[in-house]
């Protein structure tokens, strides 16, 4: 059998894959959707919880009817769900459901007990801005460097662990890099955290849809403090994400945002706080979202993880064997189809002399596939990647303050989830080898405020496809 043919019927689980949309040449084609490492489609078991759910949807906690009592137990088992897949213990840990993995970090930013001797947070040149930004405005912030090809550089994290050793509080991680798969070395990361008198964060957004993450007892020196995952990149697009942490941690202090279920009692001199997690989610919960985050890991936990990994390994291989095909394609990162297993298959690369925005816009347009063009969130990291001089990186600031981002530095993504195909991949290869050639028809021309390219004349008719009426 060649390995061009995919013989797993992964495909099948999912809704909208098969789904006709329109290309410049008036045709329509099955959409190839490479765009996972931002979002993802839905499970069909996601759907099918949810429609199950709906009928019976109703407030939960404090309703006393069937259908509140129905909702608080779905809400309670998807809580349980959740910290039982990332390996976490209830008489430890905690699961708090917020909106995304960017409000888990933030949360936990506000809610970290920094003290006046404990106030450093070690995060990395690698990490998406929702993992750097929070803790530059929390604490003193220490980015670790990276080495050439854009790997963790181990060696400075070591020396900035024995810097910081005596005022350092809290690691702040990617599990895995948005920008080129890279999986770091997490629980050796946390054994030399957790020896010097810190904890740590693991940022799983991008690692938990693709690898088990196993937070492993506290009492284990590589055990994870915390992690965050976000239900969108999971196949449960429903707005849910959760932080799962230690429970001690979110069982003291005032709640960042305080409000309705945050309490035990409140009268108007005195308001005693509710233990973990309900201290820490204000307000009415996104129950259909952790209902649905919920059937999501029933699913993935059916295929099992090890054949998600295996599966998306050789997808990843079978891309980084085909793509240098292409004249003039670059990739960044690791190359190596024989180290695919290594990393997730999040493949960053560009065509020499052709903007990404441009390329990215050709794919979309003419050959219906999706895929993400530019910084991905991470502005340090593809500076990084793409060896910009100061120089570079000062006059594309400028452009950018100028409200022009037609030069921005960036690069093409290609991601890979569970229902990707060699078909996909052959797909992509195709498109860019013509992209490649010059071989496409339309006018493209650049919005200079955003930096993206439009075809001249030609835009689909969204409404024949989706109206909320
Ligand atoms: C590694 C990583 N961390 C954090 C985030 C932020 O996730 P969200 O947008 O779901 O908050 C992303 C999103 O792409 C990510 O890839």
């Amino acid at each position: 059998m060649s390995p061009h043919q995919t013989t797993n019927n992964y495909r099948e689980l999912f809704v909208g894959v098969d789904a006709q949309v329109p290309t410049l040449s008036g045709e329509q084609c099955t959409y190839v959707s490479l765009d996972n490492a931002a979002s993802t489609p839905a499970l069909k078991a996601v759907q099918t919880a949810v429609d199950n759910f709906l009928p019976y949807y109703s407030s939960v906690h404090r309703g006393t009817g069937f259908k509140s009592q129905l909702s608080t137990r779905a809400y309670e088992d998807a809580r349980n769900t959740v910290m039982a897949f990332v390996g976490a213990n209830p008489a430890e840990h905690t699961c708090i459901f917020g909106k995304n993995t960017t409000e888990a970090i933030n949360k936990l930013a506000r809610r970290f007990p920094f003290t006046e001797q404990r106030n450093v947070v070690i995060t990395s040149g690698m990490e998406h801005h929702s993992n750097d930004l929070p803790w530059r405005g929390a604490a003193h912030t220490v980015h670790v460097g990276l080495t050439p090809d854009g790997c963790l550089d181990e060696e400075d994290f070591d020396s900035q662990l024995e810097r910081h050793k005596g005022s350092l509080a809290l690691v702040a991680i990617t599990g895995a890099s948005n920008v080129t798969g890279y999986l770091n070395p997490i629980y050796r990361l946390a054994e030399k955290t957790h020896a010097v008198g810190a904890q740590i964060l693991v940022d799983c957004a991008q690692m938990a849809p693709h690898r088990a993450v196993d937070m492993r007892s506290i009492e284990d020196p590589s055990h994870l403090d915390y992690i965050t995952i976000s239900a969108h990149k999971m196949y449960a697009p429903f707005g849910t994400g959760a932080l799962v942490g230690r429970r001690d941690t979110f069982g003291r202090g005032d709640p960042d945002q305080q409000g309705g279920g945050t309490v035990e009692i409140v009268t108007l001199d005195e308001v005693v706080w509710a233990g973990p997690p309900d201290r820490d989610e204000a307000g009415s919960p996104n129950t259909v979202g952790a209902v649905a985050l919920a059937a999501a890991i029933k699913q993935l936990e059916k295929v099992r993880m090890e054949n998600v990994a295996n599966h998306e390994a050789e997808l990843t291989a079978y891309a980084l064997s085909r793509l240098p095909e292409v004249p003039g394609l670059r990739l960044y990162g690791d190359k190596d189809p024989a180290n695919a297993h290594k990393r997730l298959g999040v493949i960053p690369l560009e065509i020499d002399h052709m903007p990404h925005f441009k390329v990215a816009a050709i794919l979309g347009h003419e050959y219906g596939i999706g895929v993400r063009s530019g910084c991905f969130c991470a502005h340090p990291y593809i500076l990084h990647l793409l060896d910009l001089t100061p120089d570079q990186s000062e006059r594309a600031r400028e452009h950018v303050l100028a409200g022009d981002k037609s030069e921005l530095p960036g690069l093409i993504r290609a991601s890979f989830g569970l229902y990707n195909t060699f078909e996909d991949v052959d797909a992509l290869v195709e498109a860019l080898h013509r992209i490649s050639r010059a071989e496409y028809h339309g006018e493209y021309v650049q919005d200079r405020a955003t930096g993206e390219y439009i075809p001249e004349g030609w835009a689909p008719n969204f409404e024949e496809y989706f109206s909320s009426a």
